[in-house]
């Protein structure tokens, strides 16, 4: 039975290139927006078996729990789940407004808690290890990766809320983990620098420039540098690895 994997965000950006990944690897995946893309239909057109996308708000607990068990029923189970939907609203925390919390708690860290409660509910019900055979039926560890930012542990004006529903994320994903370990079940993060995507196409050409020049590698992310981490921390070689927040970053934060 192949692996499932279960991601939000997965119509563009970091969240696209992580299903292209997973199902390059073979894995079933599923994932969910609130509008589709030509890019995600042109990967259902070429996986109609491995790939399941709907439409629907993060924030919307109701809908995540029935796409989480329409998926289980349709694909059998699920291995991994990927918090990486997200909105960022940029402004002075004396004038953002109430909508604007609302939206980043809603989504970022609401949003990937309730998706991450409902994956793993279905994880624990599931025989994993040695229990009926299921080890060579479903290989590696099931695993959670939410995804942070190193604003989360670095702060950046203008993005205080947004840091804060990070640095929850990353809050919740430690905690999980020392409450899933026993169970087999391993959790961990990425807080990945500015990534070229939509959700930093506001980044002035100077402020470009200025991270450019403080990372050592010379870029700024793109989002295959993400995917492939999580590729890794949902896979067999990162059997023994949870609890960590993995900075990618192109080593700007020294
Ligand atoms: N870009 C960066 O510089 C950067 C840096 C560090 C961390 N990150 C993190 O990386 C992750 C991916 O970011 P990205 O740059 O790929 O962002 P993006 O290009 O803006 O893509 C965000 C994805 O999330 C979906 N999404 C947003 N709000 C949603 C909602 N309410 N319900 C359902 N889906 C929703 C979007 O689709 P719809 O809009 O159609 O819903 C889209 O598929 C986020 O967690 C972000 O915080 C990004």
């Amino acid at each position: 039975m192949p692996v499932t994997s279960v991601i939000s965000g997965g119509s563009r950006g970091l969240g696209l290139a992580v299903v292209e990944r997973l199902l390059e690897r073979g894995d079933c995946v599923a994932t969910f927006s609130r509008s589709g893309s030509a890019a995600l239909t042109s990967l259902s057109d070429r996986h109609p078996e491995r790939l399941h996308a709907e439409q629907f708000d993060a924030a919307d607990s109701d809908a995540v729990r029935a796409f989480v068990s329409r998926v289980t029923t349709r694909f059998g189970g699920i291995d991994h789940c990927i918090a990486n939907a997200a909105v960022a609203h940029e402004g002075v925390t004396a004038t953002i407004r109430d909508d604007e919390i609302d939206a980043m708690l809603n989504v970022n860290l609401r949003g990937s808690i309730v998706l991450v409660r409902e994956c793993v509910r279905q994880m624990l019900i599931r025989p994993y290890g040695n229990e009926s055979g299921h080890e060579s039926a479903r290989s590696g560890s099931p695993s959670v990766v939410v995804v942070s930012s190193v604003v989360a542990s670095q702060g950046s004006p203008g993005l205080a809320v947004y840091a804060a529903t990070k640095a929850g994320l990353e809050g919740f994903a430690i905690s999980l983990a020392r409450e899933l370990g026993p169970r087999g079940i391993r959790v961990n993060a990425v807080a990945p620098g500015f990534l070229e995507t939509d959700l930093s196409a506001s980044l002035s050409e100077g402020n470009r420039a200025r991270i450019v020049r403080r990372t050592p590698l010379g870029r700024l992310g793109v989002p295959a540098d993400i995917a492939g981490a999580i590729d890794f921390l949902t896979g067999p070689r990162a059997a023994f690895i949870t609890g960590q927040i993995l900075t990618i970053d192109g080593g700007a934060a020294g």
